[in-house]
C-alpha cells in the first residue's frame, strides 16, 4: 500500500524544528512495516543537494506559483523515496524556510505552498509517472489545502489524514488570494477554509481531512479548549469524532548514549562514567569555567521563542544563578533576535557561568544533552516536545512545563522526601518566572541526594520512546480512511 506524506520539512533535507525529525523517522519506520511511503516536499536548495538519484517525473506550468518540476529520488542512507517540487521560488530559500531576515513571512508563502498542494493533486490524479497513493498524509498547514483540493478535483478514491504538529502555525493569508489558489467560493466561508476574514490552510485541512491526528494525547484534549485551540477550538470540537492522538517517537539510534558518535565518551545506565567526560567537554565547548565535573550544568536547548518561554527564562535565570552559586548554564538555540540579545546580556552579567551558542548545530545539541545535568524546557504549549526526550536518553533530567506532550512523557518527581517511584523529571505549572525558579529549586533539592537523583536518571534513560507502536497506529488509521476497495491493503 502506498502513502504520500506531504510536508515542508524532513531531515536531513530541510529542518527548522521537530517536524523534520518526525517525518523522516516515521516514514522510515512505516517502510519497515510494509507501507510504501513517499515524501513530497519543496525543492529547497538543501533538499535538491541532499536527495540522491533525482529524475524528473512531471513538469507543469499551471501551479498557483507558476511553473515547476517534480523530481523523484531518495533520502540517502535510509533510502526513503522523496519527490521534490522544484520551483524558482523554493530554490531561492537559502536561509530560513518561511521568513525573511527581519522575521517577516515571505509574501508568496500562500502560492508556494498552494503549489505544493497542487503537486500532490497531480500525483493523486495520475498526472506524473509516480504511482498514485492510496492515502495522502498531510502534515501541518503547509499541506492543509490537499483534502479540500482532492474534493474540488473529484478525486474520491484516496483517503486523507491531517497531522497537526503545531496549531499555532496556521498558514492564514488574505482572502483575496484564495481565488488564485483555486478554492471555490463555497469553501470560503466560516464553515469552510475562511478564518476571520482570511483563508487558512490549516483550517482547510482540519475541515476537510477524513481524519485528524495530534502528536500527543494531552494536546488532543488541550486543543479543544480556548487556551490551546488558537481560535480553532470550535471547529475542532465539531470534528471531535475524527480526531485521535498518535504520540511521536524519537530516533532511538541517533539519540543513544551507548553508541552516539557525536559525544566525547559513550555511556549507559550501567556505567555512567562517560557522562563525566561529556560534562567536561560541554563546559569546554561553551567556555564555562571552571571546567570540573562538580559544578552542575543546566542546559537550555530549543528554538528561542515565545512558545518556548524564552522571555520567562530570561526573567528567571538571574535569580536561578544567584540561588545556585555553583550552577553553570549552557544555552543552544536560535530564534527571535530580542531573546538572543537577552541571552548575550545574561552571559556578560555572569562571565564564565553562562555559555551561549546562538545558532543551529547538531553536534552541539548532542554535546548538550549528553553533558548537562538538567534541561530547562519551558513551553506555553507543546504539541509533543522531542528535545526533553533526547536529553532523558542521556540521563539529563528535564525541568519542563506541564503541557501537551511534556505532561505525557515526563513523570514529575514530587518533593524530595517523597519521590514517585517512576519519576523521571520535574514538571511545573504556570508562566511566571517564579514558577520556573521554584521548579529549578525543587530539582536541586533532589540533585543533592545522590541516590534519588540516580534513580531519576535511570528512569529517564529507560523512557519508552521508539516509533514502532505509533507506526502501527498510523497504519490502522490509513486502513480506516482508504477507499473501500483498498482498505484490505493496510
Ligand atoms: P519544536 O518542533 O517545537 O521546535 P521539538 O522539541 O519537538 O520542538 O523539536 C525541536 C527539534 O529541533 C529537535 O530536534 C531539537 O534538537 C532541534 N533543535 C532546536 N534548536 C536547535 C539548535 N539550536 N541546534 C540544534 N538542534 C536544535
Ligand atoms: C512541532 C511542535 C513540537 C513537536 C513537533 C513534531 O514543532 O512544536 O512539540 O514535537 O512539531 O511533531
Amino acid at each position: 500500500p502506498r502513502v504520500l506524506f506531504v510536508t515542508s520539512e524532513a531531515v536531513p533535507l530541510a529542518k527548522t524544528g521537530g517536524l523534520a525529525d518526525v517525518i523522516t523517522a516515521l516514514a522510515a519506520t512505516l517502510r519497515t512495516q510494509g507501507i510504501d511511503v513517499t515524501i513530497l516536499m519543496p525543492g529547497y536548495p538543501s533538499a535538491l543537494d541532499g536527495a540522491k538519484n533525482l529524475t524528473v517525473i512531471g513538469s507543469f506550468d499551471d501551479f498557483p506559483g507558476g511553473s515547476g518540476r517534480l523530481r523523484a529520488g531518495v533520502i540517502p542512507d535510509i533510502n526513503v523515496p522523496v519527490i521534490l517540487l522544484d520551483t524558482e521560488r523554493f530554490r531561492a530559500c537559502t536561509g530560513n524556510l518561511y521568513v525573511d531576515q527581519d522575521g517577516r513571512e515571505f509574501a508568496d508563502n500562500a502560492v508556494n505552498f498552494a503549489s505544493l498542494a497542487y503537486a500532490a493533486i497531480k500525483i493523486c490524479a495520475g498526472r506524473t509517472t509516480a504511482e498514485k497513493p492510496h492515502v495522502v498524509h498531510a502534515h501541518d498547514w503547509h499541506a492543509g489545502l490537499i483534502p479540500a483540493l482532492l474534493r474540488t478535483h473529484n478525486i474520491s478514491d484516496i483517503g486523507t489524514i491531517l497531522t497537526v504538529h503545531n496549531l499555532a502555525f496556521q498558514g492564514n493569508f488574505p482572502l483575496a488570494s484564495a481565488a488564485a489558489l483555486g478554492l471555490p467560493q463555497e469553501m470560503l466561508n466560516a464553515d469552510g477554509a475562511e478564518f476571520w476574514g482570511q483563508v487558512s490552510f490549516l483550517k482547510a485541512g482540519v475541515r476537510y481531512a477524513d481524519k485528524i491526528t495530534t502528536v500527543s494525547h494531552a494536546y488532543a484534549r488541550e486543543i479543544l479548549t480556548p487556551r490551546f485551540g488558537h481560535g480553532f477550538e470550535g471547529l475542532l470540537n465539531q470534528r471531535k469524532e475524527a480526531i485521535s492522538a498518535i504520540p511521536n517517537g524519537i530516533d532511538i539510534d541517533m539519540w543513544n548514549s551507548a553508541t552516539d558518535p557525536l559525544i566525547a565518551r559513550r555511556f549507559s545506565s550501567n556505567d555512567m562514567k562517560g557522562k563525566i567526560v561529556c560534562k567536561r567537554e560541554l563546559k569546554r565547548l561553551f567556555n564555562l569555567t571552571p571546567i570540573n565535573e562538580f559544578a552542575p550544568v543546566l542546559a537550555l536547548g530549543s528554538r528561542i521563542t515565545h512558545q518556548k518561554m524564552a522571555d520567562v527564562a530570561l526573567a528567571a535565570l538571574p535569580t536561578i544563578l544567584q540561588n545556585q552559586p555553583y550552577l553553570q548554564l549552557a544555552v543552544l538555540g536560535c530564534g527571535e533576535p530580542v531573546y538572543h540579545a537577552g541571552f548575550r546580556q545574561l552571559m556578560e552579567r555572569f562571565p564564565g557561568r553562562v555559555g551561549l551558542h546562538l545558532g543551529y548545530d547538531e553536534k552541539h545539541a548532542h554535546a548538550l544533552h549528553a553533558g548537562a545535568d538538567m534541561l530547562l524546557h519551558g513551553s506555553r504549549f507543546e504539541p509533543f516536545g522531542l528535545t526533553p526526550l533526547y536529553a532523558m536518553r542521556y540521563g539529563t533530567i528535564p525541568i519542563a512545563s506541564r503541557v501537551g506532550g511534556l505532561s505525557d512523557t515526563i513523570t514529575d518527581a514530587g518533593t524530595v522526601d517523597n519521590i514517585a517511584a517512576n519519576a523521571n523529571g520535574v514538571l511545573f505549572d504556570g508562566e511566571e518566572p517564579q514558577d520556573m525558579i521554584d521548579a529549578v529549586d525543587r530539582a536541586f533539592q533532589i540533585y543533592s541526594h545522590t541516590a534519588a537523583w540516580h534513580k531519576l536518571q535511570m528512569n529517564a534513560m529507560s523512557v519508552e520512546c521508539g516509533w514502532d507502536t505509533s507506526a502501527q497506529q498510523y497504519i490502522a488509521l490509513y486502513g480506516q480512511v482508504a477507499a473501500a476497495d483498498t482498505k484490505h491493503l493496510f
